[in-house]
């Protein structure tokens, strides 16, 4: 039974929950375009095993890697929207895998919010034999129906990741996401939830958003830039990103945040002209070293891409 006091909204974005093999392809889980079929066929699917309300909107229909500020800025727009009527109790966003971390992290650090925003995601397309995506999408409506859920999670392979530290971690297997050292919030078992750790919420952050604070052009979005260190690091990188007028650079720099000494001296100039610079690991987990005499402030455990969105928010206006 369908009740409007329960509604979950599913936004689509598109990504290869919403892929179809490419026609006459002998390999139907590689060979396909990601972002092809509507959240509305994508959650009639499902529907049938839920009585939750689903209601659908399609924000858009990328590949996640051509994810851009416009979009992230029109999604939190619908985010904050249906999260604010009264019967919506959480909402779905469909979603690629390749840039979803970013989109977790930039939302769990503007919207904050109390009710659960679960992203939902898969490493097959829909029309693969075995696809993922179905169970991954109902998961992520159980998760976003429940009273337990807060903030902003990501649901696949039956684990719940917290938006703050979920990452990518591997580039095809089915459980390709991990927490790193925080571990998950919480894992679907048999239709229940089971957490293990507090959910995000917004007394954990300690700064309060407006998302219309958000530039609107994305011209007017900090320009920061992510350079990596590695074996003959080129400081000639730092340079051409100075002339060019960046604004910020987090460095995903080796094993706990080291830095190539040729980037070190670079990296130093271009804070002495206001560039703000952060270092990271390249590393999939742990934390980076907090030693004062380092090149640049460290960003904890932050992966490169999340301290590239942590930066960016800290230099808007
Ligand atoms: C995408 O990120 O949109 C494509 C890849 C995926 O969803 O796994």
């Amino acid at each position: 039974m369908q009740s409007a006091e329960k509604t979950v909204v599913v936004l689509g974005t598109g990504g290869t929950i919403a892929g179809t093999a490419i026609s006459g392809s002998a390999e139907p889980s590689r060979s396909y375009l990601a972002a092809q079929l509507g959240v509305d066929v994508l959650t009639a699917h499902v529907a049938t095993f839920t009585s939750t309300y689903l209601e659908t909107e399609q924000v858009c229909q990328v590949d996640s890697k051509d994810m851009s500020f416009a979009l992230w800025r029109t999604l939190t727009e619908r985010v904050a929207h249906h999260l604010a009527r009264t019967e919506v109790q959480g909402v779905v966003i469909t979603h690629g895998t390749d840039t979803l971390e970013e989109t977790a992290y930039f939302l769990q650090r503007v919207l904050a919010p109390r009710k659960p925003v679960v992203l939902a995601a898969a490493m097959r397309p829909a029309t693969a034999l075995l696809s993922d995506g179905p169970q991954n999408l109902l998961d992520a409506v159980l998760v976003a129906s429940s009273e337990q859920a807060h903030g902003v999670v990501a649901v696949l392979a039956g684990q719940v990741h917290s938006g703050l530290q979920v990452r990518k971690v591997h580039s095809h297997r089915l459980t390709a996401f991990s927490s790193g050292d925080a571990g998950v919030v919480a894992q679907i078992h048999e239709g229940r939830l089971q957490c293990y750790r507090a959910w995000p919420q917004s007394a954990a952050n300690s700064r309060a958003w407006d998302w219309q604070r958000l530039p609107e052009k994305a011209v007017d979005w900090p320009w920061v830039e992510i350079i990596s260190s590695h074996a003959g690091a080129d400081a000639r990188t730092v340079q051409a990103l100075l002339q060019m007028g960046v604004k910020g650079m987090v460095v995903a720099g080796t094993g706990n945040g080291t830095v190539h000494c040729d980037l070190e001296a670079a990296l130093e100039v271009a804070q002495a002209q206001g560039v703000r610079v952060w270092r990271s690991s390249r590393c999939l987990s742990g934390t980076v070293n907090l030693k004062v005499e380092a090149c640049a402030p460290a960003a904890q455990s932050l992966t490169p891409c999340q301290a590239r969105v942590e930066l960016m928010l800290s230099l808007l206006p």
